[in-house]
């Protein structure tokens, strides 16, 4: 049986783009559909161009929940996976996709997380904290942004001479090498 998973992405997409790449041709698990809130987000490019099916939703269709619903139902969706995704998921989504929804934060939650942390600003408030380390959680989605229950987390250090753009770096190194291999993990076991 093929499981198949839904990526929700709101911005550039390298992770959406890594982990359709890493399953490309994957005989168990398949990236259907890649949806996003946002009609600039490059992430549907990356979608198209690897042949996936993508759509964008607007705000009244996220908040509202049912259309997107059923679309994962009719794709048949037992998992999805959030990369980049900056808007609150709908309660019936919630709901239907219980400890079958993974989210990943660039930093070590709880430090950094919550509502407009994301991105750069995360890796900027590590910076200003003087912290010697930083990271990636990759969690269970809930109600509440970055608060799931914690899968996983892996570390790298903050170097005395970095910028937002060099942890930044970093940072995404850690979630394109772990990222696909946990999502693996969760699916298969
Ligand atoms: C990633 O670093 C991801 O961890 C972060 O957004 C970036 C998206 O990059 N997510 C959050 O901050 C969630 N709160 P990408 O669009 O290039 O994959």
């Amino acid at each position: 049986m093929v499981k198949n998973i839904a990526i929700l992405a709101s911005g550039n997409g390298t992770n959406a783009e890594n982990i359709i790449q890493h399953f490309y041709e994957n005989e168990h698990i398949c990236v259907k559909l890649v949806l996003t809130n946002s009609q600039k987000a490059f992430a549907l490019e990356r979608a198209r161009k690897l042949g996936v099916k993508c759509a964008y939703f607007s705000k009244e269709f996220w908040a509202e929940g049912s259309t997107l619903l059923t679309m994962l139902k009719a794709e048949k969706i037992d998992f999805i996976v959030l990369a980049g995704f900056l808007a609150r998921i709908p309660d019936n989504i919630l709901k239907a996709y219980p400890n079958k929804m993974v989210n990943i934060h660039p930093s070590l939650l709880p430090k950094y997380g919550g509502k407009g942390m994301y991105g750069d600003k995360v890796h900027q408030a590590v910076l200003d904290s003087g912290d010697t380390e930083s990271g990636i959680t990759i969690h269970y989605t809930n109600e509440h942004y970055d608060e799931g229950q914690i899968i996983v987390q892996y570390r790298c250090e903050v170097k005395p001479d970095d910028t937002f753009v060099t942890l930044a770096n970093r940072v995404h190194a850690l979630e394109y090498e772990y990222y696909p291999k946990v999502i693996e993990r969760l699916l298969l076991e």
